[in-house]
């Protein structure tokens, strides 16, 4: 049997009449960029993060600069971050030529709130949390820290769209929620997008004029701002995906309840998340110390996997100026060199499911 690590394809068969009709509508309507389907997506997406506004980028990495630039942190400020978060998140503070200040992991791959305040000093302006793989960060934790200290909170949504912490949605506790639409997300677009969610009017009344050059009137340039819009089609079709985003997410739920009910090996370690979230299992991630050899021996049996991720931010030839030295960041590390992503994807069969369940109870055997 053939599994592939993502079936993209399947998730827009599904609702494929109502994806063509929208992308038909709007190849029609002669308004492609910033027109009703953004200002209808912007609507729909606030009320279903429950926060007040919400104003479309172009993608997740322009979500997390311009939230650094808006919240007014650059050059000699520093932003706490957790080590093991996609790059992305570590180039939204260092775009704007602040400094990120890495925390370990907890054992839900979330920042250690723990670990925070000891990092804090007179240049902290910030904390970026990630929800991580879906799985809700200890917001109650950060968010108090955040009120001790006088710092802003930004949250990495890209992976955690509609995960929930003590019933309130990722993306809501801090400044800004930063999303990400691209098409492997939980809501995907076909093609690159991105969000964010403010409660604060000046705040999002900021991001409209920066992701349009800068301008609130047209030709009338009062930042320096970005081209940086979600076009019409993306958030026609993201209007699409949204409508089903519970359904999509039960089906990610259940999968992610399964494997965990059924994956039995002494050689992995399962993902565990704390009792008062929903996690949405963008990504299930085990943890086994002989990872690449079981990544090759499901690569054998066909059963593609991925590795969430390989090289930790600190350690990537990009931030090789920031001068971390290797085994700085042990826990980061280790992870990296022990997780694994299985196939999670929606339109993912019974069968193809127990096929990856035998084969990871085998491991080792
Ligand atoms: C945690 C995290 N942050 C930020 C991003 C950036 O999003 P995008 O690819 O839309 O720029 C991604 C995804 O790619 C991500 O996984």
């Amino acid at each position: 049997m053939q599994i592939s690590s993502n079936r993209m394809d399947l998730g827009f068969f599904k609702y494929q009449k109502e994806f063509e009709e929208k992308a038909l509508e709007v190849l029609r309507s002669g308004r492609y960029i910033l027109g009703p389907e953004v200002e209808a997506f912007e609507r729909e997406f606030a009320e279903y993060t429950g926060g007040k506004y919400c104003v479309g980028v172009a993608n997740g990495l322009d979500a997390l600069w311009l939230a650094v630039r808006i919240l007014g942190i650059g050059k000699g400020d520093e932003v706490i971050v957790q080590g093991n978060t996609y790059i992305a998140s570590v180039m939204g503070i260092t775009i704007n030529g602040a400094t990120p200040i890495f925390v370990e992991p907890n054992e839900y791959f979330a920042i250690d709130a723990d670990k925070i305040e000891a990092l804090i000093t007179e240049r902290t302006k910030a904390i970026m949390v990630v929800h991580l793989y879906g799985i809700a960060a200890d917001m109650e934790k950060i968010t108090a820290i955040c009120r001790r200290h006088g710092l802003k909170l930004i949250e990495d949504c890209a992976q955690s769209h509609g995960a929930l912490y003590d019933g309130h949605m990722t993306g809501t506790f801090g400044d800004v929620g930063c999303f990400s639409f691209y098409p492997t997300k939980n809501l995907g677009a076909f093609g690159d997008g991105g969000a964010v969610v403010v409660d604060d009017e000046n705040l999002a009344k900021l991001f409209r004029i920066y992701r349009n050059y800068g301008s609130e009137k047209r030709y009338y340039n009062k930042v320096v701002g970005a081209n940086s819009r979600l076009d019409e089609l993306q958030a026609g079709l993201l209007r699409v995906r949204l409508k089903h985003l519970e359904e999509i997410t039960a089906e990610k739920i259940a999968l992610a309840e399964r494997y965990s009910a059924e994956i039995k090996n002494p050689l992995i370690t399962l993902p565990q998340t704390p009792a008062n979230t929903r996690a949405v299992w963008h990504q299930y991630v085990i943890r086994c110390e002989k990872r690449d050899e079981l990544m090759e021996y499901l690569e054998k049996r066909g059963i593609g996997t991925l590795i969430h991720y390989p090289i930790p931010p600190h350690l990537s030839e990009a931030y090789a100026y920031l001068k971390i030295e290797k085994g700085s960041l042990p826990i980061t590390e280790h992870f990296a060199n022990t997780v694994l992503s299985l196939p999670i994807y929606n339109g993912m069969t019974d069968e193809e499911q127990s096929y990856v369940i035998a084969c990871l109870n085998e491991f080792g055997a």
